[in-house]
């Protein structure tokens, strides 16, 4: 491929998803896009890219799917899962005793392990608490890992990330090689496809949003567009759960982080729509 394609679908990724395909990752190309080609009955990839050049969106779609990164697991880095259980959520149980109504979202949800591990941790917080509300929406711009993370089934290399074993015989069914969890958690996630370069305001307000390894392969302009609405659709008490190695520091003065806790933000005081 010459640089003139690559620099063409480098812009196409990025109007489209956000992602910044830096030149290291030019090795990709070829095996995540030759699938694409292969399923558009096209030769290579330099009619995928001549086919991409007339904005087929059907296509379009397909590429940008192709060129995601789905990597992930449950309980991820376990410490944010652990903060989540004994600070935010016991918080949430004083704070919001009016309504009794939490709403968490799990922004880049992947193919669910996210979401789940969040639904496992309020399965048990409810059995003390049963007459509350706690919504969980998992959202990704990949229809692929959201209709992945609706079924709930996970091979056993999948399982087998992150998630201990009494969690998996507690709340998973073997079906033939794989392992489905149940229906009751799959009840307390909403999935749903969406592009986070679009509003997410329609989604509504959320206490908690985990948006963790995704806005790392953003632009800097972008981290603060996507941290800003975060922010706009969050109370003044919200918390941010990012990952262990992302920060807002330089992008956004919208969140601060909650002292000697790695990768949990609370929303700053002075928060406001105007402020980055
Ligand atoms: C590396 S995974 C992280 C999954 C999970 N949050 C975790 O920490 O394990 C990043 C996810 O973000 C999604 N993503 C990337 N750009 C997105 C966008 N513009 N809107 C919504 N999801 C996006 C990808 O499809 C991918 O599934």
């Amino acid at each position: 491929m010459n640089q003139t394609d690559f620099s063409f679908l480098s812009n196409l990724l990025k109007e489209q998803s956000g992602i910044v395909l830096t030149a290291d990752k030019f090795y990709m190309l070829e095996s995540r896009l030759m699938p694409v080609a292969r399923e558009f009955n096209m030769s290579g990839l330099d009619d995928l890219t001549l086919a991409l050049r007339q904005r087929d969106s059907a296509l379009t779609a397909a590429f940008t799917e192709a060129m995601t990164t789905n990597e992930t697991l449950f309980f991820r880095d376990i410490k944010p899962f652990a903060q989540f259980k004994d600070m935010v959520l016991p918080y949430l149980f004083k704070a919001r005793a009016n309504t009794k109504t939490i709403r968490i979202l799990s922004a880049g949800a992947s193919s669910g392990q996210e979401a789940y591990s969040i639904a496992m941790i309020v399965k048990d917080a409810l059995e003390k608490n049963p007459d509350w509300n706690i919504e969980i929406v998992g959202i990704d711009i990949s229809s692929t890992m959201i209709n992945k993370a609706r079924e709930g089934m996970y091979s056993q290399f999948e399982v087998q990330r992150g998630l201990p074993i009494r969690q998996l015989l507690r709340h998973f069914s073997k079906q033939d090689d794989q392992w489905q969890i149940d229906h009751s958690l799959r009840a307390m996630v909403q999935f749903k496809r969406w592009n986070l370069l679009d509003d997410i305001a329609p989604l509504g307000k959320f206490d908690v949003i985990f948006c963790r390894y995704v806005i790392r392969s953003f632009d800097s302009p972008l981290k603060t567009r996507i941290l800003s609405k975060f922010a706009n659709e969050m109370p003044a008490d919200g918390c941010l759960f990012l990952g262990l190695n992302e920060t807002v520091l330089g992008f956004s003065s919208r969140f601060k982080l909650i002292k000697d806790v790695k990768g949990l933000y609370a929303k700053s005081p002075d928060s406001s729509a105007s402020a980055s």
